[in-house]
């Protein structure tokens, strides 16, 4: 069929809807043509399961939750009403909105949709302001629960693989003594790790940015709602109070947002692990045992949910339209820049520059600084210790411009061979580009000094935290860098999303490496003004939503506590060294005194792969490889290790079902 569209005149509707059902019917599974008249009817149709898989045909009459009747996923108490606070652009709820006031029960099957966490979709009575994750509760068949805590590890007698049950990897033989030991030294992180369970050894820590609802949409200020907003259903489980970390055991009082009244809970890792749904995974029959943190972290419901909500509630472009959706959506990225800078103790949000990850950070600084400011006969210093991304950027522009490219050295340990660093620098160095912990083998670099001294000889600094933030609490401020770079994936958000952080002052003196929308203030065919810093090297549309799960991500590791976090892991990667130093023909690579996280390891008789896929059979995830390191692999002989990588929601069970393997391939059996 063929129409006239020369006429000059309109086309008649009638004739398009036509046209265009005939159209759709052609294209498998097709709507009908009553779709396309009244598109709500398209949600209702077979795509509704598509959509929402848990609903039946019966709730197509409501095919679309609004933010009114969505329970929070996190709501642990029965019979907490939620009041959605009176809505502003960017709050997550629209201002013409009927019913922007209207209560909910969120026990109301009218009003709520199945929580994702419940196979009935009910939540638990009995949890409200206990500090405990819903899915502790036993009758929310949560296998998991049966775990120990992490100060109640196991003991450790034989235990024949084959009688173990499905997730109870905490169950574990261990073929040696450590459990009943009395080796001082054991039983000293052993009480160390129960300390920290029972809150009975940690300092005053200060919380940070305790007064912010991680929940954008959930920020009424009423002590009952506060209980939801925290991860698991509780206060800060990181057991960090505002005021600092409790004297005694749960049960105090707290004061969070101006209120107080609540209980807190204590630290429990086996309730922060509740928060990581793909940690209740089973992989070749066991629960997923995820030590490979420092190649990308796992995402706590509440960024899942964040994001989900984004694109529920909040989806469109930013900067660019009056309507209420750009409103919302521009606020939530925003917001998420400004998580971003208080994360990082920046001085402003317009140091800080959203980008893909760590790699485009330290490309774009190569790109752009690097080519406008680095010439021939000039110096960039890196160390031995960095990851490719670190490293080839910076070759591929020393090829270009005739620059040459010097490396800090490393001890056998591991640790930067500072006066040697000393005796690179000169009038020549530009750029001194380093990691702040290193992803092959953990050391913790001494970033400050290594600025300072770098500023002392003229040259700027990048320090590469891609592999620190999700560990150590981290102040741009007093490190003085003048670029640090990090990636959200490693630090529990999204892939696709990083950040650049830049001096304010630098960024706006340095050239965009990348054109397009967004980064301009005027363009005519002669000439364009760029935007200051950010906007400026924010060109086209970025990842908007993952920014936003970016900011979750942050609000909810500073809930627990950066302090708290680094605390924890330090004794976990402790105890974890001890045990694996038992296995015998392990060869551990990287002992630095300082460490985080990494435990790079080469295993006598097996293959790096051999031994990744013999953790595989256990469900034990760890990375084998060159880890995207290979100069400082082979610093140490190597092509290849095997990488367990610790984050905080790892625990003594799990170290000892990694090490038990282990001592198992070594044994023969
Ligand atoms: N950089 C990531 C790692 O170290 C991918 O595994």
């Amino acid at each position: 069929m063929s129409t006239n569209i020369e006429s000059g005149s309109l086309p008649d509707p009638d004739l398009l809807e036509q046209l265009a059902n005939q159209f759709f019917r052609a294209v498998p599974g097709g709507n009908s043509p009553e779709s396309l008249r009244n598109p709500q009817d398209i949600f209702s149709s077979s795509q509704d399961t598509l959509r929402n898989p848990q609903e039946t045909g019966s709730k197509a009459a409501d095919p679309l939750p609004s933010a009114y009747s969505r329970p929070d996923p996190a709501a642990t108490p029965a019979e907490v009403v939620t009041k959605v606070p009176m809505s502003v652009a960017g709050s997550g709820v629209s201002p013409s909105a009927p019913d922007s006031n209207k209560t909910f029960n969120v026990k109301d099957p009218q009003t709520s949709l199945p929580d994702p966490h419940f196979s009935d979709g009910k939540v638990p009575s009995s949890v409200a302001g206990s500090g405990r994750s819903p899915s502790t509760q036993p009758a929310f068949s949560d296998t998991s629960s049966s775990q120990p805590t992490s100060s109640q590890a196991p003991p450790l007698q034989a235990q024949s693989s084959s009688t173990r049950s499905p997730g109870s990897q905490s169950a574990l033989s261990l073929p040696y003594t450590a459990g009943g030991s009395s080796d001082p030294y054991d039983m000293g992180l052993k009480e160390v790790l129960s300390g920290i369970t029972s809150f009975t050894h940690l300092p005053q820590l200060p919380l940070a940015s305790a007064s912010e609802s991680p929940y954008y949409f959930l920020q009424e200020a009423n002590p009952m709602h506060l209980v939801n907003t925290f991860p698991s259903g509780g206060l800060p489980f990181g057991g960090v109070s505002p005021a600092g970390l409790p004297s005694a055991a749960a049960g105090h009082v707290v004061s969070v947002n101006g209120h107080s009244g609540l209980t807190q809970p204590p630290f429990d890792v086996e309730l922060i692990k509740k928060d990581f749904p793909i940690l209740k995974e089973y992989v070749n029959g066991r629960r997923l045992v995820w030590l490979d943190n420092a190649a990308t972290t796992q995402k706590p419901q509440q960024v899942i949910d964040r994001i989900s909500y984004f694109y529920q509630h909040e989806n469109s472009n930013i900067h660019r339209a009056a309507h209420e959706l750009a409103a919302r959506a521009t606020d939530a990225y925003e917001g998420a820049r400004g998580k971003v800078q208080r994360f990082l103790n920046a001085g402003s949000p317009k140091e800080i520059v959203f980008v893909r990850g760590a790699t485009e950070a330290i490309n774009l600084v190569a790109k752009s600084w690097g080519e406008q400011n680095i010439g021939a006969g000039d110096e960039v210093i890196i160390s031995h210790l960095e990851h490719h991304a670190n490293i080839v950027p910076w070759q591929q522009l020393a090829a270009k411009k005739g620059f040459k490219l010097r490396v800090i050295p490393v001890d056998d340990n591991g640790q930067l061979l500072l006066e040697e660093y000393g005796k690179l620098l000169n009038s020549r160095t530009r750029l001194v580009a380093f990691t702040q912990v290193s992803n092959a083998l953990g050391t913790i670099t001494p970033a400050k000094q290594i600025v300072a001294m770098a500023h002392q000889a003229g040259a700027k600094a990048l320090v590469d935290g891609a592999q620190s933030v999700s560990h150590m609490r981290v102040d741009v401020q007093d490190l003085d860098a003048d670029w640090f770079v990090f990636s959200g994936h490693k630090v529990f958000a999204p892939t696709g999303i990083g950040v650049l952080y830049g001096k304010e002052t630098l960024l706006n003196e340095t050239q965009p490496w990348q054109g397009g929308g967004n980064m301009i203030k005027d363009v005519t065919f002669e000439h364009t003004l760029y935007q200051d810093a950010p906007g400026r090297f924010e060109a086209g549309t970025g990842n908007i939503a993952d920014a936003v799960g970016l900011g979750a991500a942050l609000d909810y590791v500073s809930k627990i506590g950066m302090d708290l976090i680094d605390q924890y892991e330090h004794y976990l990667l402790v105890y974890a060294t001890k045990l694996l130093k038992e296995v015998p023909g392990l060869r551990l690579i990287g002992t630095a005194p300082h460490k985080a996280s990494v435990l790079s390891f080469v295993l006598d008789g097996y293959t790096n792969d051999q031994v990744g896929q013999a953790l595989n059979k256990e469900g034990i995830a760890v990375r084998t490889g060159h880890h995207c390191a290979q100069p400082i692999l082979r610093r140490y002989g190597l092509e290849s290790t095997v990488r367990p990588s610790l984050a905080f929601y790892n625990t003594c069970a799990d170290v000892h079902a990694l090490v038990n393997v282990l001592h198992r391939l070594r044994g023969g059996h």
